[in-house]
């Protein structure tokens, strides 16, 4: 190990979502990135198998994005966002609506996909008491959805270990049924056949609640964090149309399925439908600096221009809102997606990452494999009594081989920079083929 570099001592860090005392014991750090591999403390090159954490997704070190931030940081460090602006957050703004689908054509900048959510629930609340429908005041997840960690999300989201020790929540919420059907659906490729009615559930809902009490709907295109859990065919067109026959918003949480994740920039393209509020974060500045941005349709904005002009229209903001070293990179992301094709590489390569990942269909202990674009998942049989035991040991195992991967209860979730190589998606599924061969 490089002891120059490494820290003495890894008690103070209280890790996110890591289990600390396993982890300070055999820790696993990285210390360098570039393109496809991390390199870890102990100079092995490791391939990075998820985008860092869904992120990273024109690979690692690009240089216009190093640079885009160095130089931004010798011109302006930082510039308040409230009643002041810079150049180029407008730019960013302008730039990015020119990516997501018609519609969606203005932007509100946030720090993360947490930020983002948050967000998205408040100009969904305040937007319908603007439009005179102040009753609308209910907000519904699904269940295994994953919205970051805030209060907001927390609520609408469905993963259970997430949300059962924090109390009560936000009051007013009410989940969907998961879509994820092994009975039915184990090992399809792209969407799933079967599980479209899952979308009536929202019907059922509206009868429960009655919808002049629902102000909006969120869902994950492809919930990432549960698992890659893949939209049935037909179900997001359901979604919509119940949405709009009841004024219930439609917000697709695309913090991972955004900039390229699918083969498309957004799932919304992807799968042909739109939703009036779409929230981004991570790929939106590779990863580099913190970012994450909400996209509303022109209505929603309009309804909040109204008033004395000299008024703040909508009370929500952050200190870093549009942060000049965020907006920079995220500049400098977009000039490298853009030169090298990246939202949509994810298309070219989805057949030889189907035919790769679905190779491992015969391994021990597999009991589905799904995948889209450029992510996929494993899933695997738990082991009686220890869930989650048997991915996590694949995933220490393959990180000692060279490969990082995600893992979520007994999942294996893979999600690679856009940039990957025929020959490294080979490396990285032959790579995890010797791991699950080796584990129990
Ligand atoms: C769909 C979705 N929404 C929100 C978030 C939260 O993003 P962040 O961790 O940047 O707050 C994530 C993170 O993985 C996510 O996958």
């Amino acid at each position: 190990m490089d002891g120059a570099r490494l820290p003495n001592d890894l008690e103070a860090f209280w890790m996110p979502f890591t289990a600390n005392r396993q982890f300070k014991k055999a820790p696993r750090l990285l210390v360098s990135a570039e393109g496809m591999y991390y390199t870890a403390a102990d100079g092995r090159k490791v391939l990075d198998g998820c985008a860092g954490l869904w992120c990273v997704n024109a690979g690692h070190a690009r240089p216009k994005i190093v640079e885009a931030i160095v130089a931004q940081a010798r011109e302006m460090d930082y510039a308040p966002p409230f009643q002041m602006g810079h150049p180029k957050a407008f730019e960013l703004a302008s730039r990015l609506v020119t990516l997501t689908p018609p519609g969606l054509d203005h932007v509100f900048f946030t720090n993360s996909g947490s930020e983002s959510v948050e967000t998205g629930l408040k100009i969904a609340l305040a937007y319908q008491r603007a439009i005179g429908q102040a009753s609308r005041t209910r907000l519904i997840g699904r269940e295994r959805g994953y919205h970051g960690v805030n209060f907001g999300g927390t609520s609408v989201g469905g993963i259970v270990a997430n949300r059962k020790m924090f109390g009560t929540l936000l009051a007013g919420v009410d989940h969907l049924r998961a879509t994820h059907d092994l009975s039915r659906n184990a090992f399809s490729r792209g969407q799933p056949e079967h599980g479209a009615e899952l979308a009536d559930e929202l019907e059922r809902l509206v009868a429960l609640h009655d919808a002049s009490t629902i102000a909006a709907v969120i869902v994950e295109p492809v919930s990432g964090s549960a698992g890659v859990l893949l939209p049935p065919k037909g179900y997001l067109e359901k979604l919509r149309a119940i949405c709009d026959k009841h004024g219930i918003l439609l917000i697709f949480d695309e913090v991972i399925t955004g900039f390229g994740r699918l083969g498309k920039p957004f799932a919304a393209e992807r799968y042909g439908v739109t939703p009036d509020i779409l929230l981004t974060a991570k790929g939106i500045s590779n990863g580099s600096v913190p970012m994450g941005a909400v996209f509303v349709k022109k209505e929603i904005y309009d309804a909040f221009m109204t008033g004395p002009e000299n008024m703040i229209e909508f009370f929500h903001g952050y200190t870093y809102s549009a942060h000049p070293l965020a907006v920079a990179a995220s500049l400098g992301t977009l000039d490298t997606y853009e030169e090298e094709g990246l939202l949509t590489r994810g298309s070219e390569l989805a057949d030889y990452w189907a035919d790769a990942i679905h190779s491992l269909r015969d391994l021990p202990h597999v009991i589905d494999i799904r995948n889209e674009g450029l992510v996929g998942a494993i899933e695997l049989e738990p082991i009686p009594g220890a869930p989650t035991k048997r991915a996590f040991s694949a995933f220490l195992a393959g990180f000692e081989k060279g490969l990082m991967m995600r893992t979520t209860g007994d999942i294996i979730a893979l999600s690679p920079p856009l940039i990957i190589q025929k020959s490294e998606i080979d490396l990285l599924f032959d790579t995890l083929r010797g791991t699950l061969k080796t584990i129990d």
